[in-house]
C-alpha cells in the first residue's frame, strides 16, 4: 500500500510546538526556560492524566507572542501532515490562552492565518476550529467568540476542550447556540475523561456534528446505538489516549470495537509534540501494535473524509485517492 491519504480532525496546534520550535520562540522573545535542551524538556514529557499534561502545556505556549509565531508554529504542522499524506486538517486553536498572555487576536489570526493561505501549495486544505476552554466557564467562552466574531470568515467551527471532568458540555448551550445562529460547525471533547453522560450532552445539547475523542462512549450500550444510525464522527486519538493514561496500553483501546460496532471512528494526532507522533505514527501504532489490517486501515481514513466539513465532491475524490493507495503495489506503510 502507498502512504494512505487521510484527514485530520482532531489536532490543536498549540499541541505541535516541538521542544526544538519552544526553544528557538523562546530565544526570539526574550523569554526563560528552565532549560533549552530540547531533549531535557522532552525528557519531561511524562503524564499521569489529562491536567497534568494542560499544566506544563500552558506554560510552554507564554513563547507565543507574535504572528510570525503563530505562522511558524502553523507552517510547521502543515509541512509534516503533508508529509504523512494529510489531505485536510481541521485545527483547532485556543485563542482564550493567547489573550490570557496578553497577545491581540489579530496577531493569533494573521498568523495562523498565513501558513493555512499557503496550505494549498503543500496539497493540504486547511481551515480553523475556535476552542473554549471549559474551565473558564460559558461567561469568557461568549467573550471569546463576540471577540472572534469580526473575524468570523477566517474560522469555520467551535470546539471545547481543556479540563473535562467538573465541566459538562451543558454549561455551554447558550454559546453553541449563539455560534450555531453564526453558522458556525460545532464539535466538542467528550467522553476523554468524562463519562458517557458528557458525549449525551454534547449531542442533545450543544448540537455536535462530531464528538473529540468519545472513547468513553463505548460504556454505553445505548449511546453506541445513537451514535452508530446517526454516524456521528468520533476523532480518536490513541497515541494520546495512551500517555494521558486514559487507557492503560494501546493493546486495551477500545478503536477496534468501534470499528465493530460501525461507528465512523478517525484516527487523529491532538497534541503530537507531546504524545509521541503525528497522525502518521498514530496510524503505524495501531497496524505494529494492535494489528489492524490494511480493510481496516482504509476505513479509518474514508471515514475520516466522510466526516470533514467540506462538501461531498470534494469528499469524493479524496476517498478515492484513499481508495487507489490501499489498491495500489509498494511498500506496506500504514500511512
Ligand atoms: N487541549 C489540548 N489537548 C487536549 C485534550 N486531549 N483534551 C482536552 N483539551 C486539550
Ligand atoms: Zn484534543
Amino acid at each position: 500500500m502507498e502512504l494512505l491519504p487521510t484527514a485530520e480532525l482532531h489536532i490543536h496546534i498549540e499541541g505541535t510546538l516541538e521542544p526544538e520550535m519552544l526553544v528557538q520562540l523562546a530565544a526570539r522573545n526574550g523569554i526563560e526556560l528552565p532549560t533549552t535542551d530540547p531533549e531535557a524538556i522532552r525528557a519531561r514529557y511524562r503524564f499521569e492524566d489529562l491536567q497534568s499534561f494542560l499544566d506544563l502545556h500552558y506554560g510552554n505556549l507564554r513563547v507565543l507572542r507574535t504572528a510570525e509565531d503563530f505562522y511558524d508554529l502553523a507552517a510547521a504542522y502543515l509541512r509534516r501532515a503533508a508529509g504523512d499524506g494529510v489531505r485536510r486538517a481541521e485545527i483547532f486553536f485556543d485563542p482564550q490562552t493567547h489573550v490570557g498572555n496578553g497577545i491581540p487576536l489579530a496577531a493569533v489570526f494573521d498568523g495562523l492565518g498565513a501558513a493555512l493561505a499557503e496550505s494549498a501549495s503543500l496539497g493540504v486544505s486547511a481551515d480553523l476550529i475556535l476552542c473554549f476552554l471549559r474551565d473558564r466557564g460559558p461567561q469568557a467562552a461568549h467573550e471569546i467568540l463576540r471577540a472572534a466574531l469580526p473575524f468570523r470568515d477566517r474560522f469555520i467551527g467551535v470546539g471545547l476542550d481543556s479540563t473535562e471532568v467538573g465541566y459538562p458540555p451543558s454549561l455551554f448551550r447558550d454559546v453553541y447556540a449563539m455560534a450555531a445562529a453564526e453558522g458556525l460547525h460545532r464539535v466538542a471533547h467528550a467522553g476523554e475523561e468524562g463519562g458517557p453522560d458528557y458525549v449525551w450532552e454534547a449531542l442533545d445539547v450543544l448540537g455536535v456534528e462530531r464528538v473529540d475523542h468519545g472513547i468513553r462512549a463505548m460504556e454505553d450500550a445505548s449511546l453506541v446505538r445513537r451514535l452508530r444510525e446517526e454516524r456521528i464522527p468520533l476523532t480518536v486519538c490513541p497515541l494520546s489516549n495512551v500517555c494521558l493514561r486514559t487507557v492503560d496500553t494501546l493493546a486495551d483501546h477500545v478503536l477496534p470495537a468501534m470499528l465493530d460496532e460501525g461507528l465512523a471512528a478517525t484516527v487523529n494526532s491532538d497534541d503530537p509534540a507531546y504524545f509521541g507522533g503525528y497522525v502518521g505514527a498514530n496510524y503505524e501504532a495501531l497496524r505494529t501494535e494492535l494489528g489492524l489490517d490494511q480493510t481496516q486501515l482504509a476505513t479509518l481514513a474514508m471515514n475520516s473524509f466522510d466526516a470533514c466539513f467540506v462538501d461531498e465532491a470534494q469528499k469524493e475524490v479524496w476517498k478515492a485517492e484513499a481508495r487507489a493507495a490501499v489498491l495500489a503495489p509498494g511498500p506496506d506503510v500504514a500511512a
